[in-house]
């Protein structure tokens, strides 16, 4: 297994590519199960997950091919084609399934379009419980029969879906994701109320929408969907990943560097920009991207609450936490939507940290400094809020269990390495 080390105190200065969005990537390979024709994905980031379910679409019998690096634009990510000429299988195994939670996604491109699916209950980071039941609480006002038998969902529409209305009691981001994918090919009209308005929801519109889908309100909390009797192939570019974005300013801040975010859109990071602009994150606009930076020399505690898109991100929780550990004063972190996201406070608390977990908030004593220390990551995103305290702190920070982090962060240590880092990546042999 790899370890990260790193030798905190440089500020971070450079330009760092903004990569492809790992969670409007995973959706959007899974509406490749929608057509039999080619949908060409360009932009896409190197990772872990991808990889993953890459795996889980050929199973299905998708045609895949993966054609490197896309020179032709500013961008540095990968095209990969697919084409789902005949679906061979319509069962995504425990083996593949239990690696990803995303990969619960294919239940309802493959029941659209093939009339049934069983698909294992899904794994994924240990954040929580995380059910899939609004999932299938859709699917089934869409005429889906569900039943769960041996920790797989089957499900059946032997006549096809059928439109209907949907509203969703929570928001889910996933749910909201692989019902509108089914419903593309639904008979009639289905609405989705209390949908998620991640952007990743609307790139993944985007998609379907350039693939023949008659989709409107993608971005606003109800979608409504026409359903058409088929798809076509289509080219889309991945849009940015807001999360590495925000991770990289926040990386900025903490370490007293300047960095240029390529990529990076502010609309996409408002909630951040708002609610860190008072405790001294500086985020400018520049042509391409942003530029984050501190705006007075110093960082000051700040009281966020994680919420739904256009609220706060859950996915910068961690790393909000890792830059408060030596802001000026208290800060009050509160977590609302994943019931167990505070894995990274024990391990944060090791390098010097002073935080206090009550229930679902957390309270940040700002510290004058940190400690390097052997950690252990313990999910993806609190992965990295080690990275950013190894980053300010004194002396050496060691990173285990780095394949959390290579779920979703393309090329970390070359990134942060190109800027100024003092970070190197070492292979273990022998585990
Ligand atoms: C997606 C993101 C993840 C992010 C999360 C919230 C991907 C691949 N992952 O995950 O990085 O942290 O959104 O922004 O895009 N829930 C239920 N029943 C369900 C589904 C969800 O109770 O059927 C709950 C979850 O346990 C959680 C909340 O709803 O408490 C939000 O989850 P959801 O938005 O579905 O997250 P994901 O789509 O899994």
């Amino acid at each position: 297994m790899d370890q990260i080390r790193i030798r905190g105190g440089n500020p971070l200065n450079g330009k760092i590519h903004i990569s492809g969005a790992k969670n409007a990537a995973l959706p959007l390979m899974t509406a490749s199960l929608l057509t039999d024709e080619t949908l060409t994905l360009r932009n896409l980031p190197h990772l872990a997950d991808i990889t993953t379910l890459a795996n889980l679409l050929v199973q299905h019998g998708v045609d895949l091919h993966l054609n490197g690096h896309d020179s032709a634009e500013a961008c540095s990510g990968r095209v990969m084609e697919m084409k789902a000429g005949t679906i061979t299988s319509t069962r995504a195994p425990y083996d593949l399934v239990r690696k990803m939670r995303a990969s619960v996604l294919v239940l309802g491109p493959l029941l659209a379009r093939e009339g049934h699916a069983e698909v294992s209950l899904p794994g994924g980071c240990a954040i929580g419980t995380r059910p899939v039941d609004l999932h299938l609480q859709g699917l089934q006002a869409l005429g889906a029969e569900i039943e769960l038998k041996e920790g797989y969902v089957h499900a059946r529409a032997p006549g096809g879906l059928v439109g209907g209305h949907v509203l969703f009691p929570k928001v889910s981001v996933g749910a909201t994701e692989n019902l509108m994918m089914a419903a593309c090919l639904a008979k009639g009209k289905t609405t989705l109320a209390n949908a998620a308005r991640e952007p990743e929801v609307v790139d993944l519109a985007e998609c379907l929408i350039g693939m023949g889908a008659q989709i409107e309100g993608a971005g606003q909390d109800v979608i409504t969907i026409e359903g058409v009797d088929r798809l076509h192939g289509h080219t889309h570019t991945v849009v940015a990943d807001r999360i590495e974005a925000g991770t990289y300013a926040m990386a900025a801040a903490a370490t007293g560097g300047t960095l240029e975010l390529m990529g990076a859109r502010a609309d996409h990071l408002r909630a951040m920009i708002d609610q860190l602009a008072p405790c001294g994150l500086r985020i400018e606009e520049i042509e391409g991207g942003l530029r984050a930076s501190r705006a007075n020399g110093i960082i000051e505690g700040v009281d966020i609450m994680t919420e739904p898109f256009p609220g706060y991100p859950t996915d910068l929780q961690a790393q909000t936490m890792a830059l408060m550990t030596t802001a000026q004063g208290a800060s009050m972190i509160t977590e609302t939507i994943f019931e167990n996201r505070f894995m990274h406070v024990p391990e944060l608390c090791r390098m010097g940290a002073n935080i206090t977990v009550h229930g679902s908030s957390a309270l940040v004593r700002g510290q004058p400094e940190l400690m390097g220390a052997e950690v252990m990551a313990t999910d993806l995103r609190a992965s990295f809020s080690l990275i950013l305290a190894g980053l300010v702190a004194k002396g050496e920070t060691v990173l285990n269990r780095v394949y959390h982090l290579d779920r979703g962060y393309e090329r970390v240590e070359e990134k942060l390495a190109a800027c100024g880092a003092e970070i190197i990546r070492v292979q273990q042999n022998g585990e």
